[in-house]
């Protein structure tokens, strides 16, 4: 049963926040640590909804997990007892893997195993999963020799049974972090080196994290080509014959503390500290964004940090102008985007998103979401087929919105609530709990 919640307008917020762990890196490092040997303990795992279905499909491919105890962040201390690459060959019996609501999950995942020596797996989800396209990792892998079946040429239920695959050299049409990951663990499995060449920079935790349990990922910095490509890279994966990593740290998540960065600059005289947030460039694209927008925030990157980028941000309650979003900026903040609809509807004058078609392919369509949750609250937007532009200045009156099944969209409505004049009452808010369980307690918290 979905529950409603109301979020009044709110004193100002002011203390320090630390995010939840980044949801990102735990799902990789669920998969890593089971495709590695050994145990790999996570440091801070993400418990929420979405990082559990990648802990039980990890346990569905034979790899053990114990769970430790959970901490304030919304974290919790895994151990996973990897199988190593070529583990899921070892069920004899065809595997299903329900990944709940998660579509990072569904499609790294399979990148793993369509390069088993045997088995067969069929992963499928819930009605917001039934509605994502999987054929962008099907067609390629099936380009290296993958032996992969999807419904209606798009859609789950996916079923990959293990196969020998070849190195190939592909080019993604899209910058998509899911995309290029399941091709590079695809990519491990392969019998020669394999190339993928991405338009512009995605998230690139994966290169991270298993080039540091002995993977070899080479990447290459290539020419723009004005009008395709935007500092296009090219990856070179070679085939690996075992991973190592004992231990993996998840630092806390950009695209959770968005929120709150979001509900700072929005609600007057709030000053807010974020603590230890990843600041991987990646991932932080909302910064820059903001930064034109006029908003107070300093960074501050910790200088001794290792693997991830991690440091404070100070954020200040801003006067913001209305600034325009292109393609060459949605993929580092591409989570964030919906944010954009809410902060433009605050902005002086017009704030235009365009180029981010691929919004609509997302845990909902987050332009029609954005735009019907905005414009629902009082706010002048339009919708564009690849975006929105959104008249600003006035702020939002307040209202009921529905999430949609959408965590992030619950999230969104929240925020307008507590920087609307009249508050919001979101239907759905439960589903906040699929990346980010303590959601409305840290907001409760924080503007007490
Ligand atoms: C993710 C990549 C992004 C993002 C998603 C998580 C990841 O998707 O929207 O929430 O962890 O790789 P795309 O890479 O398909 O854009």
């Amino acid at each position: 049963m979905s529950e409603t919640a109301r979020f009044d307008p709110a004193a100002p917020l002011r203390g320090r926040y630390e995010a939840p762990p980044d949801k990102s890196i735990s799902h990789r490092a669920a998969i890593l640590a089971a495709m590695s040997e050994g145990t790999c303990h996570i440091n801070g795992y993400l418990d929420a909804g979405d990082t559990r279905s990648t802990l039980s499909a990890v346990q569905a491919l034979g790899a053990s997990v114990k769970l430790g105890l959970p901490g304030p962040r919304g974290e919790i201390e895994v151990k996973i007892g990897g199988i190593g690459l070529y583990g899921p060959s070892r069920r004899r019996e065809p595997v299903s893997i329900d990944v709940g609501n998660a579509g990072t999950l569904l499609r790294i995942l399979p990148g793993w195993l369509a390069g088993q020596r045997s088995g067969s797996f069929s992963l499928d989800g819930d009605e917001s999963i039934k509605a994502r396209p999987v054929d962008r990792i099907a067609i390629p892998l099936r380009k290296m020799g993958a032996r992969v079946s999807i419904r209606d040429g798009r859609l789950t239920p996916l079923v990959v049974e293990g196969s020998p695959l070849d190195g190939v050299d592909h080019t993604l049409p899209i910058a998509s972090a899911q995309v290029k990951s399941c091709l590079i663990l695809a990519a491990l499995l392969a019998r020669r080196s394999t190339t993928i060449v991405e338009p512009g920079p995605s998230r690139d935790h994966t290169e991270r994290m298993w080039r540091a349990a002995g993977a070899e990922i080479r990447v290459d910095k290539l020419a723009s080509m004005p009008g395709r490509s935007h500092d296009p890279r090219r990856l070179v994966v070679q085939p690996a014959s075992r991973l190592r990593c004992p231990r993996i740290d998840v630092s806390s998540d950009f695209s959770s503390a968005a929120f709150f960065i979001v509900a700072a600059l929005l609600v007057p005289g709030s000053e807010l500290r974020i603590r230890r947030v990843n600041l991987n460039s990646t991932r932080i694209g909302l910064l820059a964004i903001l930064n034109r927008m006029g908003a107070r925030i300093e960074v501050m990157e910790d200088p001794l940090a290792r693997g991830e980028p991690v440091g404070d941000l100070i954020v200040r309650a801003s006067a913001l102008t209305g600034t325009l979003v292109g393609a060459v900026e949605v993929a580092a903040a591409i989570d964030e985007l919906p944010l954009l609809a809410l902060l433009g509807a605050f902005a002086a004058g017009e704030t235009v998103l365009c180029g981010a078609k691929d919004l609509r392919n997302k845990e909902s369509d987050r332009i029609a979401a954005a735009v019907r949750v905005i414009g629902g609250l009082g706010g002048a937007i339009e919708e564009r087929e690849d975006g929105f532009v959104v008249q600003g200045g006035d702020g939002l009156d307040g209202g009921a919105i529905s999430a949609g099944g959408d965590h992030r969209i619950a999230m969104l409505g929240a925020i307008a609530g507590v920087a609307s004049r009249r508050g919001v009452e979101v239907e759905g808010i439960d589903t906040a709990a699929i990346s980010y369980p303590n959601f409305c307690d840290d907001l409760a918290r924080l503007n007490a």
